[in-house]
């Protein structure tokens, strides 16, 4: 499975530091997914393999994928000394996964008998924990007494997915999905500066029936706006996202709806709009439905001079829920653009901050190289209500997305 999704561009994590603490679980080759796609990001990850995790994979993998160090046994010879104190030094956050019954045991008890325990204790940033165990020892209430005083004292769990285990057994138990894993590393690794923050972020395309068979649409795939909600999970925020059809995956704690049409997507975001701080309306949507012929497919016989489709005004969803704006909540729109210029693109972005009212609004030329619907970076002109505006290159987007968010913090 690859990790390179929405957030495999990112400049904000290079330099930062990660301990991976594998433990014994059939799921422990999982990680070097997980390694692999935040090495190439410049995360700094080390990595302890317990004695159960190494009767399933040696050091030399994750060597060879780019860990540094890799720690085994505590007092192995050529092992350093104080090799039990060293996250604890120099990582931000350190995620244990696959988290074995046993390893929660320990951590719970305040163990120090191995290396992954030791270094466990010895350090004091955010503990990410990621159980993987057979269903009947995952709902033991021994495995579940510890969990519940690992997260008392402030460990994060990202619990074990349901399904059949290795085993054969079914239920909880499974491993998170990686990109759960993934994300929640660097959840760890974020400013939490959006904490206590309420997002919506509109995103996709819609798509509006006409027959039985055929719609209008656009090609949107909803990276854009993926990456905003990433990037606000990410810093803290309570994130809700209104998605169009073919968005990507998100983080399960993300409120997700998905909707079709336009009219449902501006349902579904002005039901919560109220109770938001933030709207991010980065959604493609189309701005006319086709008048609906029915249910049934239409039939070319009828129409071998062609037809006319007479099409309907859909609402503006940005420019209404900017309108409805209380106190203390902002608006950001995207304006999709064939300018001939950045120039050019920075008018038409300020023309329809104006028209909506929004308080940013971010221009991307849908027609430029490396910019766009579907491409991974965005070359933007970007505009605020008080007039201050900016050009920024071609980047990723999600590092445009960062970038939007800080923007509309210092709004
Ligand atoms: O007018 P235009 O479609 O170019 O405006 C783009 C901006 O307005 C985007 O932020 C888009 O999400 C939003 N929009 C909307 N509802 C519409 C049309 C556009 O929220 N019906």
């Amino acid at each position: 499975m690859s990790l390179d999704c929405l957030f495999s561009r990112s400049r904000h994590f290079a330099g930062k530091r990660l301990h991976l603490g594998i433990c014994g679980s059939v799921a422990c080759y999982r990680l070097t997914d997980v390694l692999r796609a935040l090495r190439l990001m410049d995360v700094h990850v080390s990595v302890t393999l317990t004695a159960g995790a190494r009767q399933f994979v040696t050091p030399l993998l994750f060597e060879a994928l780019g860990a540094m160090p890799v720690y085994g046994e505590m007092f192995a010879p050529g092992e350093d000394p104080f090799a039990h104190l060293e996250p604890g030094q120099h990582a931000q956050a350190m995620l244990v996964a696959p988290a074995s019954a046993d390893a929660l045991s320990r951590l719970a008890q305040g163990a120090a008998s191995d290396m992954l325990s030791a270094q466990a204790l010895a350090f004091e940033g955010p503990l990410l924990l990621a159980p993987a165990m057979n269903p009947r020892m995952w709902r033991h209430p021994a495995t579940q007494a510890n969990v519940a005083t690992l997260r008392e004292r402030g460990a994060r769990l990202i619990l074990p997915d349901c399904g059949r285990a290795a085993c054969g057994d079914e239920g909880q138990g499974r491993l998170a999905p990686v990109e759960e894993l993934f994300w929640h590393a660097l959840r760890a690794l974020s400013p939490q500066d959006m904490a206590g923050r309420r997002v919506l972020v509109t995103l996709g395309p819609t798509r509006e029936p006409w027959d039985g068979v055929r719609y209008w649409s656009n090609p949107s795939s909803g990276q854009m706006g993926g990456a905003l909600a990433l990037a606000a999970w990410l810093r803290g925020a309570e994130v809700t996202a209104v998605c169009g059809p073919g968005c990507p995956a998100l983080p399960s704690e993300i409120r997700r709806t998905e909707v079709l049409t336009a009219r449902d997507m501006f349902a579904a975001a002005a039901e919560v709009w109220p109770d938001m701080h933030l709207g991010c309306f980065t959604a493609a949507v189309a701005d006319f439905s086709p008048e609906p012929y029915g249910p049934d497919k239409f039939k070319k016989e009828g129409a071998q001079d062609g037809f006319s489709v007479r099409f309907l005004t859909n609402p503006d969803i940005l420019a209404t829920l900017s309108a409805r704006r209380l106190p203390g909540q902002k608006t950001l729109g995207f304006a999709a653009e064939t300018a001939p210029d950045m120039e050019a693109l920075m008018a038409l972005a300020r023309a329809k901050r104006a028209r909506k009212d929004a308080d940013l609004l971010a221009g991307n030329r849908v027609n430029g190289e490396g910019s766009g619907f579907g491409s991974p970076t965005n070359s933007m002109a970007v505009t605020d209500r008080n007039g201050h505006e900016e050009i920024w290159p071609q980047q990723a987007k999600s590092d445009v997305a960062w970038e939007l968010l800080s923007w509309l913090l210092r709004l």
